[in-house]
């Protein structure tokens, strides 16, 4: 069974039916139980309408064309919608290295249930492997990207992780104190791929960092390092948090950083 959409079934327009919702969706209607394990079709009607009208409710309208990969992590086959029309609608190389990590550490990393929250989620594949992993991931990105954000999520967690993932807005240095308020929003993990290049508010990211770290909470940060704006972001990273080099692919000059915020 093909677990996902293909391009021609691809909903452009809210609220317009997809001939095909994929997934577990498409295998309920089969009754077959999808290949890889990814929970089964659920049993009950209602509840899988109700399921599909959320996932009908998030189909994105903001870009004009779709295309879709295809990942396997933790043991699941993933299938990612993207759109080539926005630096938040693909997946970067820092979130397959990330996603390697977590799957490879879940013990260690001591996932399940754990609280995690990945900024600049972009389409959401870290958020979607960390959840698949037993985490309770709050995964948020600037209020465009969220439509397609919220899509893959459920599309690709519904019905088989202990924890659905969570979307949120959080613009970096924008309102964190009023929208994650410390006394109120703890998290193990800050997750973030790919969320250092050539922009405008290095500043502001790294504020937001630190914003969400308490103490116990570890930062996972994967990046492709590309200019020499990375390496001094790197350099103020280094400054706040105590940093170590977890994984380095030269081949395609991704590195991933364990950050942990100085409380001196
Ligand atoms: C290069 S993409 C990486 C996406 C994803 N993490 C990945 O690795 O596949 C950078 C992400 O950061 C988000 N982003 C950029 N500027 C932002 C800001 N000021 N506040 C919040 N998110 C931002 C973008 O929308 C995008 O999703």
């Amino acid at each position: 069974m093909d677990l996902c959409l293909n391009s021609t079934q691809q909903p452009q327009h809210l609220g317009q039916a997809p001939k095909c919702p994929g997934g577990w969706l498409e295998a309920e209607e089969e009754g077959a139980a999808p290949e890889d394990g990814t929970g089964g079709p659920p049993g009950d009607p209602q509840e899988t309408e109700s399921s599909l009208q959320s996932l009908l409710k998030f189909v994105p309208t903001d870009y004009a064309s779709y295309t879709q990969e295809h990942y396997r992590f933790a043991g699941k086959s993933i299938v990612m919608q993207e759109s080539i029309e926005s630096f938040g609608a693909v997946v970067w190389p820092g979130a397959t290295v990330l996603c390697q990590y977590l799957e490879e550490h879940t013990e260690e990393l001591n996932l399940q249930d754990a609280k995690v929250l990945e900024i600049g989620a972009g389409p959401g594949l870290v958020s979607i492997v960390a959840s698949i992993l037993g985490a309770q991931v709050t995964a948020t990105d600037l209020p465009d990207v969220l439509g397609n954000l919220q899509y893959n999520l459920l599309k690709n967690t519904l019905k088989c992780t202990a924890h659905l993932p969570e979307v949120k807005e959080l613009v970096w240095g924008e309102d964190l104190e009023e929208n994650f308020p410390k006394s109120t929003f703890y998290y193990n993990y800050v997750l973030a791929s790919d969320v250092v290049y050539h922009h405008y508010f290095l500043d502001k990211l790294l504020s937001t960092m630190v914003h969400l770290s308490q103490p116990g909470t570890v930062v996972l940060w994967a990046n492709k390092f590309r200019f020499s704006s990375d390496y001094e972001f790197l350099d103020k990273f280094k400054q706040v948090f105590d940093t170590t080099l977890l994984a380095e692919y030269p081949e395609s000059s991704v590195k991933l950083f364990k950050g942990i915020l100085k409380w001196d």
